[in-house]
């Protein structure tokens, strides 16, 4: 890896790497957006409190904001725990952030927080619903204490300010 010598105040020469290139798709910025489970049942499922919008139609809205803010998202749906810790993994070396709608994960997982943790981008937590005005077991996140900042209660706009929260943290 190249580096650059670079004199501290006191006049010490000290030896640091470069910064790492940012991921970039076509010299767009590329971030993740990972929704958990059963989100892959919006549009269907419990339309009153999620809306009628499928993740299939959210998706398509969040690749039309980021082309117009020349972004690169790639989303991605998961059932299972250790996937979305795995994307984690996968999106330190390959993305700028991830946005999460970890779903039923905020409140149970561990594994979530800790993976969060692991890496060195910022994520941003998201919920379509406003989990603080549903039941008690839904007002604890634990990936919160983990994250850059929580979005919720705005539908699947959610999705699209957290977009736009990533632009911000990562431009
Ligand atoms: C959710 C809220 C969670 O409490 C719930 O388990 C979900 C969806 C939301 O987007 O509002 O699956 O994350």
């Amino acid at each position: 890896m190249a580096e650059a010598k670079r004199r501290s105040r006191g006049g010490a020469l000290s030896v640091v790497p470069d910064a790492a290139p940012k991921p970039r798709v076509r010299g767009a910025l590329r971030v993740l957006v990972l929704s958990g489970p059963n989100l892959d049942r919006l549009g269907k499922r419990e339309p009153q409190i999620y809306g009628k919008a499928t993740l299939a139609e959210i998706h398509d809205q969040i690749a039309a904001v980021a082309a117009q803010r020349k972004a690169v998202v790639d989303c991605r749906q998961s059932n299972h725990e250790g996937t979305l810790v795995d994307w984690f993994h996968e999106a330190n070396d390959k993305a700028v952030g991830v946005a999460i709608n970890a779903g039923a994960y905020t409140h149970t997982s561990v594994a979530l927080h800790d993976a969060i943790r692991a890496i060195s981008i910022p994520v941003i937590e998201l919920h379509i619903s406003n989990v603080h005005a549903r039941e008690e077991f839904r007002h604890k996140s634990m990936i919160a204490p983990a994250v850059k900042g929580v979005i919720c209660g705005f539908g699947p706009y959610s999705y699209i300010l957290a977009l736009q929260a990533l632009k911000n943290l990562t431009a």
